[in-house]
């Protein structure tokens, strides 16, 4: 089966103008010092030598057991990169620089309350705790390589220790983000059939303490409920030693843990070496259809996919301080704060909170105190912090030598900030464009070998083959001025394994969609993303054209706000939209037709607003509900979610004749007059 895309989003094959951007050299002092300085690394890369090139990602890790193969193709597009090597991905983080670095620090744990210390962790206690906790996994729960473990944890060093124990043994971790409600963690929980729950009493955000456990709870009774017991559910104490949760301990399904709970394990776990195409991680992700996927990643091939790119990409070398201020719990914060920059042997920052607590100076002192060479953050990030704090970075000077951004397309103005203000104009910028799904980045400058241009992701990197194909399977030579779908032409190490459980899905969602005309043949990996390609190579994303709303560079499926909406009693029919935000990118609007009897109310639209950040969590809360009487909709009855977007954005909505109920339409105006 094959899923069209939603009528909901961007249509490729559109001609679109944009000013194209002069491009700007980065700074000298960059490129003389950057790791990745040689074009030859595009021919070692290049199609003529596909796959032998990858050995050189391979090379940056350390095998107990060497592959018989770069690349096993038979069963496309189930690819498995290095088979029959062998590894253990905690290795390659922590113990391989053990001897020469055990005191460098890995982590500094950075709290929200400026009045807490910050905690430094070496890359020796942080692997004597991950061996503790995999102590403790393995002989006090017997869990085993295989088993899944769902970790929902906040900002704090227990969470990389949770997913590096997890890996110590081979175990799947699936990291739920800390923001999620215990529903979405239920579910989850119950997709990936996980043991156990690894979780925290509390912790700090935006100045407020958050109970977090009674999340877990609630997950713990949804997920039985669907028939996945969990074995237990452990509890770490944001202040060890002090449970702070208004939700009780209870017996028989938490276990605390104490710090004398956790002395008590004072193992050594023999790292196991694992074949290259075990999994290591589940990352679940909002897509086409109502139920998120579970993205399923690999040892080998992940893992040298996010150390190449952490070295090429951000010029991470052994002892940068970095900081990537995005969370662990997305995808981001998988590859570029814990699997990356550790098997790099760099030393990160790990920020509990939000970046404008107190004031939207924090950053920059932060990095100016821990002297932060690189930053990774987001659009939404820097939007929030220019808005609130234009000249604050101008009172800090931290050393910041290269400026990382990822998960939705940049504006010019937000990046010259960017790179003026907070780069004072000597760090490179790079814009990185990646998803769940592809492990790493895809597009982005080599910071040291290509300019930079305000408002492009940039070329593909080495090693990867990317063009844009409009929807009948014509590829769109650089250039042409038409938008289409972003398309990679070839496999690369960072791809996932597949969807968990779900083969026939992975296949039909990316490789289905553009096996059209004469792709028809060819395994193109579809990114569901429109983009444009201008004549020097640059690519400039567009944004999602399957039903994918991006928040503040977060993917929500507009099947799971409306799915939420209309578990509300008296709603009948509910459409979700993209809806321009000057911070965060897009929110989304909500549109509920009520059931005859029901009549429009503040009190429905609260309902529907409690219904969704229930379901899914405050990142989905929408930005209003609107209570139409009837929905517009196409002759078979489908709803017309770009109709209702282009009339939101105050748009020319194009024919209205095709519609059954053109009627609809004025009502509808007159409703999103009232709500501006
Ligand atoms: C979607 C993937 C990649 C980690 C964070 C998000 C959008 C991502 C960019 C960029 C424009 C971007 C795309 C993509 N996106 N990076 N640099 N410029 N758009 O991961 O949650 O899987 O979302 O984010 O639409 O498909 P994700």
């Amino acid at each position: 089966m094959s899923e069209t895309p939603e009528d909901g989003a961007i249509e490729p094959g559109i001609s679109v103008h944009w000013r194209e951007e002069a491009r700007i050299d980065p700074p000298p002092a960059f490129v003389r010092q950057a790791t990745a300085h040689d074009r030859k690394l595009f021919e070692t890369l290049s199609s003529a030598h596909f796959p032998e090139g990858f050995r050189r990602h391979a090379a940056l890790l350390q095998w107990d057991h060497p592959f018989e193969a770069v690349l096993d193709q038979t069963n496309p597009p189930f690819y498995r990169w290095f088979p029959g090597g062998r590894l253990n991905a905690t290795v390659n983080t922590l113990d391989r620089h053990l001897r020469e670095a055990r005191d460098r620090v890995a982590y500094y744990f950075v709290p929200e309350d400026e009045s807490e210390d910050i905690t430094p962790l070496t890359y020796g206690e942080l692997a004597e705790r991950v061996n503790q906790l995999a102590g403790i996994l393995r002989d006090r729960f017997g869990c085993k390589a295989g088993d899944r473990i769902t970790i929902h944890l906040p900002m704090v060093p227990e969470l990389p220790i949770a997913m590096l124990a997890c890996a110590r043994l081979g175990i799947i971790h699936t990291v739920v983000f800390s923001g999620f409600s215990g529903k979405a963690l239920g579910n989850r929980i119950v997709d990936s059939e996980s043991r156990l729950l690894i979780t925290m009493d509390g912790y700090y955000r935006n100045g407020q303490w958050l109970d977090h456990k009674v999340k877990a709870d609630e997950a713990y009774l949804a997920a039985a409920s669907e028939g996945v017991r969990l074995e237990a559910v452990l509890v770490f104490e944001r202040h060890p030693g002090h449970y702070r949760s208004a939700s009780a301990l209870r017996d028989g399904q938490d276990v605390l843990m104490t710090p004398h709970l956790l002395d008590q394990s004072r193992s050594r776990i023999d790292a196991v070496p694992f074949e290259s195409n075990e999994g290591l991680f589940i990352m679940y992700s909002s897509g086409t259809t109502g139920r998120p996927k579970g993205c399923l990643h690999g040892i080998g091939g992940y893992l040298s996919w996010v150390t190449a790119t952490s070295r090429d990409v951000l010029d991470l070398k052994p002892g940068d301080v970095y900081w990537c201020m995005a969370d662990i719990g997305w995808i981001t914060g998988h590859s570029y704060i814990v699997y990356g920059p550790l098997s790099i042997g760099a030393t990160s920052v790990l920020y509990e909170g939000v970046p404008n607590f107190p004031d939207a100076g924090r950053p920059w002192r932060i990095a100016e105190k821990l002297g932060v060479e690189i930053l990774h953050t987001s659009p939404t990030a820097i939007r929030a912090l220019r808005r609130e704090g234009p000249d604050a970075p101008h009172r800090y000077h931290p050393p910041f030598r290269l400026l990382a951004t990822v998960g939705e397309p940049i504006e010019p103005e937000t990046w010259r900030w960017y790179h003026d203000e907070v780069g004072h104009g000597k760090a490179v910028v790079v814009d990185t464009y990646w998803q769940t799904e592809t492990g790493g980045h895809l597009l982005s400058i080599l910071p040291g070998l290509d300019p930079m241009k305000p408002g492009s992701a940039g070329p593909a990197l080495p090693g990867i083959e990317a063009a844009i194909y409009d929807t009948e399977g014509r590829r769109l030579a650089p250039g042409s001025g038409r938008a289409g779908i972003l398309a990679i032409e070839r496999p690369w190490p960072g791809l996932m394994l597949g969807i968990w459980k779900d083969p026939a899905r992975f296949r039909s969602t990316y490789f289905e969609p553009l096996k059209r005309g004469a792709q028809q043949d060819r395994w193109l990996y579809c990114t569901h993303d429109a983009a444009m390609q201008s004549a020097d190579g640059y690519f400039r994303i567009l944004g999602r054209t399957d039903d994918v709303i991006n928040v503040a560079g977060h993917r929500l499926g507009s099947k799971e706000i409306e799915s939420a909406a209309l578990t509300v009693p008296g709603i009948a029919e509910a459409a979700v939209i993209p809806y321009p935000d000057p911070v965060k990118g897009h929110v989304p609007l909500l549109f509920v037709a009520t059931r005859p009897g029901t009549s429009a109310s503040k009190g429905i639209s609260r309902s529907v607003e409690a219904a969704v950040t229930e379901s899914i969590g405050p990142i989905a809360r929408p930005k209003a509900v609107l209570i139409v009487s009837d929905l517009p909709k196409t002759r078979s009855g489908k709803i017309m979610r770009r109709l209702l977007r282009a009339l939101a954005e105050n748009q020319d909505p194009g024919d209205l004749t095709t519609l059954a109920n053109p009627e609809s339409v004025d009502a509808i105006r007159g409703i999103l007059r009232q709500m501006s």
